[in-house]
Formats: C-alpha cells, structure tokens, sequence
C-alpha cells in the first residue's frame, strides 16, 4: 500500500508533465486511453466493491490479456530493440498479474462452492491486492514508455511529410 502511495504520487507528478507537452495527446493518446478505460470502468469499481462483481472481473482480465498480449508483441519489443530500454520490470508485471489472476479465480471459485464470510473477504482481498497490482503496472508502464513515444509523434509526422 505505501509502494502504491509513493508511486502514485511520482506518476501524477510525471502525468502532469508529460501533459504539457503538445505532442502528448497524439502520441500517448492509444496507450494512456486503454489504461484509463481500464482504471475509469474497472479498475476502480471493483476496488469499490465490498463484494466485487466475477462478472467485471472476468470482463476486466480478458481485454487486460489482450491489451498485454499486444504490448509484448508490440510496444515492448520497440522499446528492446530500438531504444534498448530495460523493461524487464513491466514483463514480470504482466507474468504476475497473469499468475495472481488464476488465484483470484480460485477464490472465486470457493465462494460459490461454500459461501461464507471468510471466503467472502478473501474474494475481496484478493481482488483488490490484484487491482492495486494492475494501477501500479500501469502507471509504471507509462512513465517508462511514455518518454519515447512523444518524440515519436514527430517521427510519423516527418515521415508523412
Ligand atoms: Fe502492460
Ligand atoms: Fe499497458
């Protein structure tokens, strides 16, 4: 919860600089608009929830798999070969959000097969550990990538004109 604290704070700091610049909402617009979706309609909600709805969740973790399963075939391997930018960090993200998510669906699972209250708040600790894990990836996945795309803008528009 600190991690998140100290990490947040940096990443507003960041956010807000990365927003004066002109060429930010052309070239950080894809990325920065997926992980609002994901922080604005999910994200958020389910952290909210005492009870956190299988349904948001499952409808969560499938477009997270896709968004992450582009990433790594694509913004990543952009960011190794071209800039050589170490993001070992936000691979091992994606594995653990990946492993900690087949827990959450366990739990899940032994709600409903025996509904109690300590099953009850395991869904919900579970849950909400797993969504603070996605908001920190997401905001470190930005401050790492978001540096090289904005010069990017002007490397399209070079090439368009
Ligand atoms: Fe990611
Ligand atoms: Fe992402």
């Amino acid at each position: 919860m600190e991690q998140y604290r100290v990490l947040l704070a940096e990443y507003q700091t960041k956010l807000e600089e990365f927003k004066q610049d002109k060429r930010f909402k052309y070239a950080c617009s894809t990325l920065f608009g997926w992980h609002e979706n994901f922080r604005n309609y999910f994200i958020h909600v389910l952290l909210e929830q005492d009870k956190p709805s299988k349904y948001l969740f499952g409808r969560l973790m499938t477009h997270l798999g896709y968004h992450h399963h582009a990433e790594e075939e694509g913004i990543f391997v952009v960011m190794r070969k071209r800039f050589n930018v170490n993001i070992d960090q936000l691979q091992e993200d994606h594995d653990l959000i990946f492993s900690t998510e087949e827990q959450v669906r366990q739990a899940f699972e032994a709600n409903e097969k025996n509904p109690s209250d300590e099953n009850q708040e395991n869904v919900r600790d579970r849950v909400h550990t797993l969504m603070r894990l996605i908001l920190c990836h997401l905001m470190r996945e930005e401050m790492t990538v978001m540096p090289y795309l904005l010069p990017m803008r002007d490397y399209f528009m070079y090439h368009e004109n």
